[in-house]
């Protein structure tokens, strides 16, 4: 299965971002990094609007880009989300209509890119649709810290929704591949069901992200290392 289909996207935050704060703090640390003067900010791949919200919050003009309507669905039904401007498109391909001053990307979303290849054009994107000075800024799970395997078994409850889940991993150390399936036993209501979301991410360390960001023609890329993420940044 796909992860990001209805009904995966309906259950995505119980499953993955249950904390608020914690998105809010990150997209603190990300305005840390970019100018004073920054007013446009792009959420590419925006998910369920994690952080394009806490963005709008802070008073930024926000567009949440994402390849995938039905988590946009979700973003849509949630408070703050009236001043975001959602957008459906390839954050590969996605040309704005006006540049950004700003262009952040979460959770991972760049390691869905497989080769290095689609990642630098992607990287090269994102420059093009900033301004000159401009920031990009995405965070990664510290993978040379903690390892490969989100391998794991949690049980959440929220307002009715009870779900059992299971994390399983498989590692191609060599290539730094990372195909995981998760199982999510979910009580809806009293409505049962079960979901299997499998996919692919390839992991590479900070120094290999600084040189395709170098390689798509950003300047003065940096990391920051906080808790078990990495923040890497660059200016356009
Ligand atoms: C792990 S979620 C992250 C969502 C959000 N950035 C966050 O931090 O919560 C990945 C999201 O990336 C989207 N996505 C994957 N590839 C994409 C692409 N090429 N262009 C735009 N969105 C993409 C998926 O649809 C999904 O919503």
């Amino acid at each position: 299965m796909r992860p990001y289909t209805k009904k995966a996207a309906k259950y995505y935050d119980l499953l993955h971002h249950r904390d608020v704060k914690d998105a809010t703090r990150q997209v603190k640390l990300m305005a840390s990094l970019w100018r004073k003067k920054t007013k446009r900010v792009l959420d590419a791949a925006c998910g369920t609007g994690r952080l394009s919200i806490p963005l709008v919050k802070m008073g930024y003009e926000v567009t949440g880009l994402d390849i995938t309507p039905a988590m946009m669905e979700v973003a849509k039904q949630k408070k703050g989300s009236d001043k975001v401007r959602f957008v459906v498109g390839d954050m590969c391909t996605y040309k704005g209509k006006k540049k950004f001053d700003a262009i952040v990307c979460g959770s991972n979303t760049l390691c869905h890119l497989m080769t290095d290849k689609k990642a630098v054009a992607c990287l090269k994107n994102f420059r093009k649709n900033l301004v000159r000075g401009g920031t990009v800024v995405f965070d990664l799970w510290n993978c040379e810290k903690w390892g490969y395997s989100l391998d794991g078994r949690k049980t959440v409850r929220e307002k009715g929704v009870t779900v059992h889940y299971t994390a399983k991993d498989r590692i191609d150390k060599k290539a730094n591949i990372h195909q995981w399936e998760d199982r999510a036993k979910i009580d809806d209501h009293g409505e049962k069901l079960e979901l299997v979301f499998a996919g692919r991410l390839r992991w590479r360390p900070a120094d290999k992200w600084i040189k395709m960001l170098e390689k798509a023609g950003f300047k003065h890329p940096g990391v920051r290392y906080v808790k078990d993420k990495i923040y890497v940044f660059a200016k356009a």
